[in-house]
């Protein structure tokens, strides 16, 4: 089985983190990396990630993530947020982006207007864009996830949260949103059983 299957079999929603283990620093660090290069669209790499230590902070969450226990007992809590504002095409932060390939200053602005037509239809609706940004914070979760299990550290991606509490309690500033919850440990219970559709019900070919 290649290591990529492997990693993928490992990986589970773990719904209980083993509380005496912590994950060593560098292979956190790693898992941060693997979000860091993560594909975005255009490479505005719209996601800020929140590592939260402060049990406080912790304890002051866990209500908001319909007291699931994965928040207070993890070894690592990531909170995936996104910067909404910046990403929007007129942000001296999209021109900053394209300029950073070492473009003409005529490609850059030929990139800066196709961005610009891409995001017509969403830029100005808050609800869209946070979709936009959310959806390439979700990649850069997944490959963390799936890193992770190479690591065999287990991880449980949470959506399951009280969006506008949460971003209340993390005092985030305008523009910036929580997109979803990833917390890292080591198991306790055995694996679940993966249930999975069958491929045939997912899979056509035309
Ligand atoms: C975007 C997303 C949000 C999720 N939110 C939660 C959550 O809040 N709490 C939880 O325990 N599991 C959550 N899960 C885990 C799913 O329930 C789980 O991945 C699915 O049932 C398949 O199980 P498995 O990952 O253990 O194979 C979430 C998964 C995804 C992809």
């Amino acid at each position: 089985m290649s290591e990529f299957i492997e990693a993928m079999t490992f990986r589970h929603a773990c719904k209980h983190f083993d509380t005496t283990k912590q994950i060593p620093a560098e292979q956190f660090e790693s898992i941060l990396e693997v979000a860091r290069i993560s594909p975005s669209s255009f490479g505005m790499e719209p996601w800020r990630l929140i590592v939260v230590r402060n049990e406080s902070l912790r304890k002051a969450l866990k209500p908001l993530c319909w007291n699931q226990s994965q928040i207070t007992e993890c070894s690592e809590l990531v909170i995936l947020t996104t910067d909404n504002d910046i990403v929007r095409s007129r942000s001296p932060y999209v021109r900053k982006m394209f300029e950073r390939r070492g473009l003409s200053a005529e490609a850059v602005d030929t990139y800066v207007g196709v961005y610009k037509n891409y995001l017509a239809p969403i830029e100005n609706d808050e609800l869209l864009l946070e979709n936009w940004t959310a959806k390439q914070s979700y990649i850069a979760a997944a490959n963390m996830m799936t890193y992770a299990a190479t690591l065999k550290i287990d991880s449980c991606p949470i959506e399951g949260f009280e969006k506008e509490q949460v971003e209340a309690v993390l005092d985030l500033p305008q523009g910036k949103t929580v997109a979803l919850i990833c917390a890292f440990g080591y198991r306790v219970d055995p694996q679940s059983p993966q249930m999975r559709l069958a491929m045939k019900e997912i899979v056509e070919y035309r």
